[in-house]
């Protein structure tokens, strides 16, 4: 039986300021959107900047609620922000940012596994990448080219 694998390719860049501007711009719309986490419950705050195709960059954070599985991540928030500000229009790229609440992580934040399928859903939907720029509170940034590739073997509506 054939053994098969697969890469994913991404970028490690040790400090944001070597990041093309436009990046260093988003991170720090993410950043900006932290406080607008309404996160009583974990006290974990997630913040993401999407910029669309005309340049527009729309933010937001992360919002819990008392009964917890409706609480709605920071990524599929600011990508409802994004298609009721410029409807039709794809998200090029996001960056997403975290403040845990004990500690100061220096690890990037990676998008869960439902709001994986939201973002390679949006790719598919408008044949468009979406640039992914992920970090902590510190620490170096990781760059995906593509949120797709971060959902290998995901659904897809491809099957239906
Ligand atoms: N969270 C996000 O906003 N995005 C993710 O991709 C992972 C988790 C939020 C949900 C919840 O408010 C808090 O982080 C802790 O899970």
């Amino acid at each position: 039986m054939p053994e098969k694998s697969h890469t994913i390719r991404y970028t490690e860049v040790a400090d944001p300021e070597q990041l093309p501007e436009t990046d260093q711009e988003l991170l720090a719309a993410a950043t900006a959107a932290l406080p607008n986490s309404y996160s009583p419950y974990s006290r974990f705050k997630v913040a993401a900047a999407a910029r669309l195709q005309d340049g527009t960059v729309v933010a937001a954070a992360n919002t819990e609620n008392a009964a917890y599985p409706m609480c709605i991540c920071a990524e599929p928030n600011a990508m409802a922000a994004a298609a009721a500000l410029r409807p039709g229009m794809p998200v090029e790229a996001m960056a997403i940012t975290v403040k845990a609440p004990a500690q100061t992580l220096s690890t990037p934040a990676s998008p869960c596994g439902s709001c994986r399928q939201i973002l390679s859903e949006h790719e598919g939907r408008f044949g468009h990448s979406m640039r992914l720029i992920m970090r902590g509170e510190t620490g170096p940034v990781y760059v995906f080219d593509r949120a797709g590739d971060l959902l290998p073997f995901g659904f897809s509506g491809e099957l239906l």
